[in-house]
């Protein structure tokens, strides 16, 4: 196959990251006789400087004309700590999320079993774990109204859901749950947000047609609470985009570190395949961020944007056998026994033959 693939490094240790897994991914290409074509094209900070602007049209085209997307990291301190600071990197990623049509992000908690000691958690608690949360991710409180009355000396931030919003992504989470262990929780703070109750309504009115799955909500401070008290207990979740937010930078450290985890987002053009975590900007040009979060995308992204299931299956092999062996960076080893950044891909993509 021929496969056109965008990649949007960004900023702090995006490039390092994203570099690892091209290298992973042309080793699979090379191995099952695919061909990739690889497009860089700025966004974020890196965007910012060049032309002001942190998702540039260029940027969005060839986003658009690419068969999947291959993202780093966003964020740079600098505008951290500048609030008043009109343009900002995470702009960048909205602006993609909207303008790609990105209504989902899928973001699986894995549990890897040469790394259960890791995790904050007790051994007994994780070992089963194996949950998927689907966010909403182009509506809520991240897209709409917000602003400042100064006379009152007040900011706001609307938080607003259509039915149709709110039904396109419980559906695609049934989808998940009826191809899982069919189980799916709803997850909202319908005693308190009329968003929610609009949620919990468009899921009463769906669970009928998906008699097989067992349907339940939860609030979601009480869905906080479950993820560590009992994370075997979900099969898929699904919510609301800040919830999800939150929620999965919680789940994400369940499997040792958040480093690890992998996520996809897919709506109605390209998809996007990125790590979690963030741009980590201490660790820039360090060689020490943990690339697998970004290996483990590429593997999503060969599944989910290509259906090519053998090829993610061997990188997802190659990844348990790095963490088995050893073979990790400086968040999970410790300082003296780890391996760069670099030296990880390089032996990822050295196992792929
Ligand atoms: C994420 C990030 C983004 C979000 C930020 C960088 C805007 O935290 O992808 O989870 O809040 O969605
Ligand atoms: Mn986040």
């Amino acid at each position: 196959m021929n496969l056109d693939i965008a990649v949007l490094a960004g900023d702090g240790i995006g490039p390092e990251v994203v570099d690892q897994a091209q290298k992973v991914s042309n080793a699979i290409a090379k191995k099952y006789g695919h061909t990739i074509n690889w497009t860089p094209a700025l966004t974020g900070a890196a965007a910012i400087d060049a032309v002001g602007n942190p998702y540039p049209d260029e940027t969005h085209q060839i986003c658009m004309n690419a068969d999947a997307v291959l993202f780093g990291a966003i964020g740079l301190p600098r505008f951290d700590n500048d609030p008043s600071n009109p343009v900002r990197p995470e702009q960048g990623l909205l602006a993609m999320r909207k303008k790609l049509g990105l209504y989902a992000n899928i973001r699986p908690t894995l549990v890897f079993p040469s790394l259960l000691h890791k995790s904050p958690l007790r051994q007994e608690l994780i070992e089963n774990a194996d949950f998927v949360c689907i966010r909403e991710l182009t509506g809520g409180i991240y897209f709409g109204d917000k602003g400042r009355d100064e006379s009152r000396n007040t900011a706001y931030d609307h938080c607003v859901y259509t039915r149709e919003e709110v039904e396109r992504i419980i559906r695609l989470a049934y989808s998940y749950a009826m191809q899982r262990n069919k189980k799916l929780t709803i997850v909202d703070k319908a005693n308190v947000l009329e968003t929610s109750r609009l949620w919990r309504e468009v899921g009463q009115g769906l669970e009928k047609e998906y008699p097989e799955v067992k349907t339940e909500y939860l609030l979601v401070d009480a869905a906080a609470m479950r993820i560590i008290q009992w994370p075997e207990g979900f099969d898929v979740m699904v919510t609301e985009n800040m919830f999800g937010d939150i929620l999965t930078d919680e789940a994400s450290v369940i499997s040792g570190s958040m480093g690890l985890m992998p996520s996809a987002s897919i709506g109605l053009h390209t998809s996007v395949f990125e790590p979690i975590h963030g741009s980590y900007p201490q660790a820039t040009g360090l060689n020490i961020a943990n690339p697998i979060g970004t290996v483990l995308s590429a593997a999503m992204m060969f599944e989910y944007a290509f259906k090519l299931m053998d090829e993610a299956q061997e990188i997802k092999d190659v990844v348990n056998k790095s963490l088995a062996e050893g073979v990790v960076t400086e968040d999970i080893a410790g300082k003296d026994k780890a391996y760069g950044t670099s030296e990880v891909g390089d032996w990822l993509a050295a196992q792929i033959k």
